[in-house]
């Protein structure tokens, strides 16, 4: 069962300066709360509450402004800060102390997903004992991504970073759960011609010894990549939409953490009084009442 989560939040995020000179883009709003807030519920929603945040170097106190030490909201949450994005797989050399002998869980800090039955395969996928896990998705746009290519029993036979070339539909989203061995892989990571360590160099690493699994999230479910402007503004139309037909918020941790019996009426109230007089308190408000 995989208890820790990392959430990979630093980048130097440049597709989209200006806005990201003076602010880091996890903490750019989504519709009606910042970036990090999604790919934070989605641990939540896969009930694993000690989790590791890597930063930019110099953007710790923006966050921790922001979640504190996540006591508030049922979690304990720590910070590392990256000093240069080196590439994905950094995260486990940063978080080593952090994962110890466990398993651990990797979301990237720009990568939303949505969609029904999504917390039973979270929960699911969080039962990995050895070995690694990837959600895939179809997508039009498969050179943008890390691709992988499946069987007709939805096996992976190949990855291959952005290809230039046709190779799948099939996008390695940005979230993983690994085994311990992660460490050990991603240490032994040599740097690709852009000069990173690559996550599709250790994911091959678990293919090759017939390791590596795939979940996919078949069309009723959305996964955006909100890497630059215009895929920004599109998933904060997403969110605008469904949130204002429904009347549920996506992604509010209070209320994932309240329905998980992690945190009481009280810290809900001190919810409230953190971030003022907003429709997110109107909304943790209406929680009160349940
Ligand atoms: O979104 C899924 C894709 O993410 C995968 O399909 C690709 O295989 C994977 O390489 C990655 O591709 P991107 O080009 O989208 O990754 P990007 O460099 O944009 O980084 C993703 C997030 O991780 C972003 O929020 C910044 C953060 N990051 C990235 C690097 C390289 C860090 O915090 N540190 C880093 O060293």
């Amino acid at each position: 069962m995989i208890k820790k989560g990392i959430i990979l939040a630093g980048g130097h995020g440049t597709r989209m300066s200006p806005l990201t000179k003076a602010v880091n883009k996890q903490l750019l709003p989504i519709y009606d709360k910042p970036l990090i807030y999604y790919p934070l519920s989605i641990l939540m929603l896969s009930k694993i509450r000690d989790i590791l945040i890597i930063v930019n170097k110099g953007q710790l106190n923006q966050y921790k402004k922001l979640l504190q030490n996540g006591k508030n909201l049922g979690l304990k949450i720590n910070f590392i800060e990256q000093n240069y994005p080196k590439g994905l797989p950094d995260a486990f050399i940063l978080g080593e102390k952090f994962i110890g002998k466990d398993n651990v869980a990797l979301i990237l800090g720009d990568n939303f997903f949505y969609g029904q039955n999504l917390s039973e395969k979270l929960l699911e996928s969080k039962k990995l004992k050895n070995g690694a896990k990837v959600f895939l998705h179809k997508v039009s746009k498969p050179e943008l991504y890390g691709v992988a290519r499946i069987n007709n029993k939805n096996k992976i036979i190949g990855i291959k970073e952005k290809p230039k070339k046709y190779y799948s539909d099939y996008a390695i989203t940005g979230l993983y759960y690994f085994d311990n061995k992660v460490i050990k892989y991603a240490k032994s990571l040599k740097p690709s011609r852009r000069n990173e360590i690559e996550i599709t160099d250790l994911l091959k690493k678990y293919l090759s010894n017939k390791k590596l699994s795939a979940e996919i999230i078949g069309r009723g479910g959305a996964w955006l990549d909100t890497g630059s402007i215009e895929d920004f503004y599109k998933t904060s139309n997403f969110v605008s939409s469904i949130e204002n037909r429904q009347g549920f918020k996506i992604a509010c941790l209070e209320e994932i953490s309240f329905n998980n019996n992690w945190i009481k009426k009280n810290d809900i109230l001190n919810s409230i009084k953190f971030y003022g007089n907003c429709d997110y308190s109107k909304y943790l408000k209406n929680l009160l009442s349940r």
